[in-house]
């Protein structure tokens, strides 16, 4: 018989007719005649209840049938008499696939902590709340290339080993295959690249930015959509050393373009989430954070504001407010300014544009006034920076100046450079970190909890 899955067994239930299902137990409760079980098999949040007849199967079985057992059950799908579902399984064959002892299994009933959690991060994805949250991960990476096809964008694929440095700012991983124990060296005593895999020093990418705006340049809206490096040593809850980043680059979009294809992006996606996964965020919002559905519906609902930094400044000066980080016009903006911002000022999510040109990266536009660019940072609630974009310096002269102010070395980036000096165009991206996406869609507090498997200083055991 072909396996069915839970979720659309409560779609369209077959009532009165035999099916099979497949998946692990998250409860069994015994009695002397019947037994029930809760079975799931990651499809959807909800459980498959299925009640046995302990007369028909073996005391092997039964015993075997605990929290953690992967199964395989057969039998009628009926209308639920009992309370709390509207289906059953009343079960005519079980195969037992695998055992799990009920002493020793690390997942059982109760609720665990989320830093526990961590510490088992082979076995969450089998929890309900990573569930929901592998689930919503999923939901939002598909919306992320629905929204960009239907607009006529092309993903493109940008490489993760790479020679330049983005951002500017050495938080690079370095990728070798020297002997790290007995490195070839040069004459001045330092390690020779020129031996190395690439022939040169190659990095993990921090950014498919350089690369999505070549494309950008002949296809005119393409987006990036992959795994990005950060050796930065901050332990954080908002930081990790691989996430995943969404990349468009635009060709023809200035600025405010920019701004108002970010903003329609977000929104996309949080009622995609609202309208789509909605048991998904129930789960979340009841058991973690009950502000999380408002909060969500009120990004949906709301327009975001637009500040440009200066103002920013102003208000924050003006705050009365009394911050570690102090406040200066130059400085860059620290996490507690954007939440001010952003929770108690505007009372929305805020997009702060054209910062001041010495505190970004050295593709960003230069203004007019010769002291700011034209960045932005998306600014949200609880999780602070989610997005920072800019329109790029498209000018030959302006770029390479920037690019020698800043010290960069200006070899590896002819290529670049090139593009400002055959059909060069105005054009402008942004990133969205995907984990910051995810930590506000889902109210969890640490960045750790919305990616499978995380990377942190100190930790990439699983
Ligand atoms: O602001 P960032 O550094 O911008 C760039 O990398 C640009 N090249 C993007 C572009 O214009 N194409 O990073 C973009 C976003 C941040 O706003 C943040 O959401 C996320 O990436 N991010 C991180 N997320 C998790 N852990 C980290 N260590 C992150 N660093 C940045
Ligand atoms: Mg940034």
């Amino acid at each position: 018989m072909k396996r069915s899955k839970i979720k659309s067994l409560y779609a369209a239930p077959p009532v009165g007719q035999s099916v099979n299902v497949m998946g692990w137990l998250k409860t069994r409760r015994g009695g002397k005649k019947f037994s029930f079980a809760e079975v799931n098999d990651g499809s959807t949040i909800k459980n498959l209840q299925i009640v046995l007849d302990n007369s028909r199967f073996d005391e092997e079985t039964l015993k075997q049938l605990t929290t953690g057992a992967c199964v395989s059950i057969t039998g009628n799908l009926v209308e639920s008499v009992g309370q709390g579902q509207p289906i059953e399984l009343h079960a005519e064959t079980v195969t037992i696939f695998g055992p799990s002892d009920p002493e020793t299994y690390p997942l059982q009933k109760k609720a665990h902590s989320l830093e526990f959690m961590r510490e088992i991060a082979h076995l969450r994805p089998r929890s309900t709340t990573f569930g929901c949250i592998l689930r919503l991960r999923h939901a939002m990476a598909y919306g992320i290339h629905r929204f960009f096809h239907e607009k006529g964008f092309f993903y493109v694929h940008t490489p993760i080993i790479t020679a330049s440095d983005c951002e500017g700012a050495g938080e690079m991983f370095t990728v070798t295959t020297l002997d790290l124990a007995a490195p070839p060296k040069n004459k001045d005593g330092q390690v020779d690249f020129s031996a190395d895999f690439f022939g040169r020093p190659a990095h993990l990418t921090v950014s498919g930015q350089l690369n999505a705006e070549l494309a950008a340049l002949a296809l005119s809206d393409v987006y990036t959509f992959g795994p990005t490096f950060r050796a930065e040593n901050s332990n954080t809850t908002r930081h990790l050393a691989e996430f995943w980043m969404i990349e468009p680059e635009m060709a023809f979009y200035d600025l405010h373009d920019n701004m108002a294809l970010a903003e329609e992006m977000l929104r996309f996606l949080i009622r995609l989430a609202l309208e789509e996964h909605y048991d998904d965020l129930d789960f979340l919002c009841a058991t973690y954070d009950e502000e999380l559905i408002p909060r969500l519906k009120s990004v949906v609902e709301s327009p975001f504001e637009r500040c440009d930094y200066t103002r920013a400044v102003e208000i924050l000066l003006h705050s009365g407010q009394s911050f570690e980080f102090s406040v200066e016009w130059g400085a860059d903006l620290q996490s507690e300014h954007e939440r001010y911002l952003v929770e108690k000022h505007f009372q929305k999510p805020v997009i702060v544009y054209n910062y001041p040109k010495d505190i970004k990266a050295f593709y960003m536009r230069q203004n007019d006034d010769g002291k700011t660019v034209a960045a932005m940072d998306v600014l949200f609630p609880k999780v602070g920076e989610i997005i920072g974009g800019s329109q790029r310096e498209e000018r030959y002269d302006k770029l390479l100046e920037r690019i020698r102010q800043m010290g960069l070395p200006e070899e590896n980036y002819w290529w670049y450079l090139d593009t400002r000096r055959f059909g060069s165009a105005p054009h402008s991206g942004f990133g969205l970190g995907f984990e910051r996406l995810l930590t506000f869609l889902t109210g969890m507090g640490n960045i750790r909890d919305v990616i499978p498997f995380p990377r942190t200083p100190g930790n990439a055991e699983f």
